[in-house]
């Protein structure tokens, strides 16, 4: 299938490309590189166009006429949404629309989209089901919700079969494919644990005081190349109903002292921890109920132990020096 996957040369989006390749899919970037490099695109075709060139973007689904969109183009920081909301609710939400209007025009059969589990804001259900109460706590939560609401209602009617992914802690690299996470600025705790390590610089931990078995925040990692395969099993289920949202995650949390320690065990060395105030906002544990992709696709993480995701990003890391 031809798939257009926007945002294809971000973290996530260039391993999605390349497990749709994998799985003999053809995909076509659409990327305007404000967060990426074009490297990233490799040898697969890049359509250099921001979201909000309305024109631009019908003008490339008139050229290749994709059958498939995977949406992941975005703005990604819950910090910087609560500093700029207008930016999230532009490019998270109103720049989104120029692509359902692409579909109306040059219709495509399958919309995924890539949502996170920032929607269910602060919950006390751990494992969280899809079912749990939608109350994002910050302007990037609550502007992916507002798109996967967008994209479900607008389906119908488009002709199209919609699913929204929620993903969790996407982390890791796919070691074949020569792409990795290097987010500018940087938030993500892996590459940060890395870093730390590497640069011999202190490693701030918000909270050691929350619920959990060692007082750190609990999350669900999920290594990438599980988040590709995720893309490519709900594209080809062509029977699951449409106007689905499910969550893309393990099943278990891991706490920020078993990633520093697994990252210690891997470069033989721990970086200095120093203990900071808690940041607020953050739940104590965010931990998927992946159960319905399971039922309903037949898909599972299969790299998603903490030690293969850190192996693997450690693996990156270096080979960038
Ligand atoms: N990284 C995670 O752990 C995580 C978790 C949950 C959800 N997500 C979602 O997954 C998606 C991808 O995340 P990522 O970590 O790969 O981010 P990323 O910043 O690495 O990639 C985003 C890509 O989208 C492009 N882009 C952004 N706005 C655009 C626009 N208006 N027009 C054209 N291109 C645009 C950027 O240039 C970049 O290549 C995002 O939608 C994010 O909200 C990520």
């Amino acid at each position: 299938m031809k798939v257009m996957v926007t945002g294809g040369t971000g973290y996530i989006g260039a391993h999605v490309v390349r497990g749709l390749a994998e799985a003999k899919h053809e995909p076509i970037i659409l990327d305007d590189l404000r967060a990426s490099k074009r490297e990233r695109a490799g040898s697969f075709p890049l359509e250099e166009v921001a979201l909000e060139d309305t024109a631009g973007v019908v003008d490339v689904f008139a050229r290749h006429r994709p059958e498939g969109v995977v949406h992941l183009a975005g703005s990604i920081s819950v910090g910087e949404s609560v500093r700029d909301p207008d930016l999230y609710w532009q490019n998270n939400l109103a720049a989104g629309s120029s692509l359902l209007l692409a579909c109306a025009l040059h219709p495509v059969k399958t919309f995924l989209f890539s949502s996170t589990a920032a929607v269910y804001g602060n919950t006390d259900l751990s494992p969280i089901p899809e079912t749990a109460k939608l109350q994002p706590t910050a302007p990037y939560g609550s502007s992916k919700l507002a798109f996967e609401r967008l994209l479900h209602r607008s389906a119908p009617s488009l002709g199209i079969r919609s699913a929204a992914l929620r993903y969790f802690n996407a982390a890791g690299a796919n070691p074949n494919w020569g792409v990795g996470e290097d987010h500018e600025p940087e938030e993500h705790l892996i590459p940060r644990v890395i870093a730390s390590v590497v640069n011999d610089k202190p490693l701030h931990v918000f909270g050691d005081d929350y619920p959990t078995h060692d007082g750190t925040c609990e999350r669900d990692y999920i290594h990438v190349t599980d988040l590709a395969s995720a893309h490519v099993k709900v594209l080809e289920g062509q029977h699951l109903e449409s106007g689905q949202s499910f969550n893309v995650g393990t099943g278990s949390g891991t706490s920020v002292m078993q990633v520093i320690d697994s990252v210690g065990r891997r470069l033989g060395r721990s970086p200095i921890v120093e203990i900071s105030e808690r940041r607020p906002g953050d739940p104590a544990t965010l931990v998927a109920d992946p159960s319905a992709l399971s039922q309903q696709v037949g898909w599972t993480a299969q790299h998603s132990s903490i030690d293969e995701i850190v192996d693997s990003a450690v693996t990156w890391a270096q080979s960038r020096d």
